[in-house]
């Protein structure tokens, strides 16, 4: 039997289970804000239907400035995609047939992404899975042997946050092996953003941050997710 690769995708569960689909599904596999866009969103939608005949702009602009002014980066920092999910492979595309590490338990599309460009994924299970402890040495010693190191902050599913002084230890020791490290910030703005690592991308040449406007703004369907990092360039 095959089950759906991701959550949010009762109607497939269900029907991969020979179960009739209830009338009333509440969703817990679906993690975007539960109480819907924000304001300006909702005031700003009608006036908006003028658009969709217009083909975006190239330089994805003006919401690029906006994002790089937000986080206070040079717009050359901004790689911007179609959610993050197409970020994600993206970088697969990027690295392909290179070797990654993934800490696991953790977002199933890094591992599936990362394997259908050919890339030789290295699972590296966390310490303990409540506490979501990332075993620093351990990491440290199979970054040697790769190109790519994924950790996803909050963890998803687990929901644990990894403090900021961690991935940067990690971040030093990228730079002396060669290995870039993918930071999945998608929940990250449920925090107050202290642990975020946005404000080391101008020092660390090899960090990649990614984020989404999915969880928060609960705008799932619209598809828009960026990449913060000095490697942006060669993602746009
Ligand atoms: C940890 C994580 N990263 C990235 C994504 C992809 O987000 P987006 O909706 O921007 O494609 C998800 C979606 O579930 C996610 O849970």
């Amino acid at each position: 039997m095959s089950y759906p690769a991701h959550g949010a995708n009762a109607e497939a569960l269900y029907n991969s289970l020979h179960i009739e689909i209830p009338k009333n599904i509440i969703d817990l596999s679906e993690n975007v804000n539960a109480l819907g866009q924000p304001q300006a969103v909702k005031a700003l939608w009608p006036t908006l239907l003028s658009s969709l005949g217009k083909y975006p702009n190239e330089q994805v602009e003006p919401f690029r400035s906006k994002i790089a002014e937000y986080h206070q980066v040079a717009p050359a920092y901004i790689a911007v995609g179609n959610g993050a999910a197409e970020c994600l492979m993206v970088l697969a595309r990027h690295f392909q047939q290179s070797r990654a590490i993934v800490l696991e338990p953790s977002f199933s599309e890094y591992k599936r992404t990362l394997q259908q460009e050919g890339v030789a994924v290295h699972s590296l299970l966390v310490d303990d899975i409540q506490t979501y402890t990332i075993p620093v040495e351990h990491v440290k010693q199979a970054m040697e042997q790769a190109d790519i190191l994924y950790i996803c902050n909050p963890n998803n599913p687990t929901g644990v946050l990894t403090k900021k002084a961690i991935i940067e230890e990690l971040l030093q020791y990228g730079q002396q092996v060669d290995c870039t490290i993918v930071v999945d910030e998608a929940f990250i703005d449920w925090t107050d953003e202290e642990e975020s690592v946005v404000s080391l991308v101008s020092t660390y040449d090899n960090l990649i941050v990614l984020r989404s406007m999915t969880k928060m703004y609960a705008l799932a369907g619209v598809r828009l997710g960026y990449m913060i990092s000095q490697q942006a360039p060669k993602f746009v």
